[in-house]
């Protein structure tokens, strides 16, 4: 039987987010297994426990997102620590292994971003990146992200402690953007807000 994927939110730039399902476990598993290089956490679980995890997410604390091109899964954005009184949360995004080096980061961030903003409503969004991750550093700062501070030698990876560097994007700052006035000040396309009512 051929399953229909349904997208939450299609942007304007191609790439649509769809909720994440549980069939898409094994594939966030082996994400996990591959990319701590570039990642501040490292998580170490078997499905199972990634079963566990799933079944313990909500949209109230957390969302995630597998980012699709067309009708392929390129990469995830990932939301977490919302707070709904000062409307912020925690962004994160991966490309996945066989679709990195093509371009792909910047505009699935973008994605996410735009979500945030747009749908959620967010007034500010936080991120943070490892001194030496210099594709996600130049993803951050190019979707809008300003550098606010650094944490120093937080992050311990083999052998070496890491800076990590705090970014945050504002509303206001997002609403300025350039690409929000090429796309109209509305990023996705959708919603069609229905016109027949009184
Ligand atoms: C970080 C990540 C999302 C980047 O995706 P990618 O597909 O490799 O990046 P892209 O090819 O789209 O490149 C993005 C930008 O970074 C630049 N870049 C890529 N690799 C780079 C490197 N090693 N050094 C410097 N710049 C680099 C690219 O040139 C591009 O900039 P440009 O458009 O100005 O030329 C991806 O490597 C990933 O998912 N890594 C594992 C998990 C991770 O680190 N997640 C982010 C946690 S904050």
């Amino acid at each position: 039987m051929h399953m229909v994927r349904y997208f939450m939110y299609e942007h304007k730039n191609g790439l649509r987010l769809a909720s994440l399902e549980e069939k898409d476990l094994q594939m966030m598993k082996e994400l996990k297994d591959e990319s701590w290089f570039g990642t501040h956490h490292i998580t170490i679980n078997n499905l199972n426990q990634q079963k566990k995890w799933f079944e313990t997410m909500n949209n109230k604390d957390s969302m995630f997102f597998i980012v699709y091109q067309d009708q392929v899964p390129v990469g995830t954005y990932k939301i977490s620590d919302i707070d709904w009184v000062s409307r912020s949360y925690q962004s994160a995004h991966d490309v996945f292994k066989e679709h990195r080096g093509k371009g792909l980061s910047k505009p699935v961030l973008e994605a996410g971003v735009d979500f945030g903003f747009e749908v959620l409503n967010m007034h500010r969004l936080d991120t943070e990146v490892l001194e030496n991750n210099l594709a996600s550093l130049k993803t951050a700062l190019w979707v809008g992200f300003k550098e606010e501070g650094i944490r120093r030698k937080a992050v311990y990876k083999c052998s070496t402690y890491l800076d990590s560097i705090c970014l945050g994007l504002i509303r206001e700052e997002w609403m300025n953007l350039d690409r929000l006035k090429n796309y109209k000040n509305i990023c996705n396309k959708s919603y069609t807000p229905k016109n027949n009512v009184r």
